[in-house]
């Protein structure tokens, strides 16, 4: 039988390819049950490719250009407008390229959630695989997180770790992190709309949680 309970309305920010919408899209049409409603797909790029993922999944997408407004916050105040039009229960920021305003954060605190290629708080920022490799470290993953006004920051709501390989470069890396990433972000939103997930004293605590079971995902490598 059809899922039969109000779903949880999202919108996704896209600024580049979009792959992690995509993991979003294949779970929606995977499972008719899934409580998640992919409600708006929104980029301040025209040409972003995950734009064209949306129309082909039938998903309603919007585009604003922030050189069309005169500071971030008059953009951000606009953004927002979009997203309570259309009714918006949550926002997922994947590979959304702009830093966002205070007043945006404020507004969207707790129904606002990123994805991250590393295991937060370690690589905030740029050029992550780059650097975790600079720095020689053996596991590196991504994080799901609520945001928070630094870049990066905010309650953690859920990881996917990976271990580094001899030979790895940064584009090996980022390949494999972003499998991950499409393992994990699918599970946190899931979790948001379970109705699973609270935020107490900036951390996350997450209800029903079955020894572990969404806390870690190991990499396809290690069975190899
Ligand atoms: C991902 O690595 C995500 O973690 C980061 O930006 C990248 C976006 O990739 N925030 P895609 O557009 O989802 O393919």
């Amino acid at each position: 039988m059809a899922f039969q309970g109000t779903k949880l309305k999202v919108a996704v920010l896209v600024s580049g390819r979009g792959t992690n919408l995509q993991s979003l899209i294949d779970r929606a049409a995977n499972d008719e049950d899934w409580p998640v409603e992919l409600s708006l797909v929104f980029s301040n790029k025209a040409d972003a490719k995950g734009l064209e993922r949306a129309e082909q999944a039938g998903i309603p997408t919007q585009v604003l250009s922030h050189k069309d407004y005169d500071d971030r916050a008059a953009f951000d105040a606009e953004v927002s407008n979009i997203l309570e039009e259309a009714n918006i229960d949550l926002v997922v920021l994947a590979g959304y390229m702009r830093i966002l305003s205070e007043e945006f954060v404020n507004r969207w605190r707790d129904r606002l959630i990123n994805i991250h290629p590393a295991l937060l708080p370690a690589f905030k920022g740029l050029h992550v695989h780059e650097r975790a490799l600079d720095a020689g470290v053996r596991i590196t993953g991504a994080t799901v997180h609520f945001v928070r006004l630094g870049t990066d920051e905010g309650p953690i709501i859920i990881q996917g770790a990976l271990p580094v390989q001899p030979n790895d470069t940064p584009e090996s890396l980022e390949a494999r992190t972003l499998k991950i990433e499409h393992m994990i972000l699918p599970e946190a939103v899931t979790l948001i709309a379970e109705k699973r997930v609270r935020v107490v004293s900036e951390q996350v605590q997450i209800d029903n949680r079955p020894d572990e079971a969404e806390a870690v995902i190991i990499s396809p490598v290690l069975s190899h």
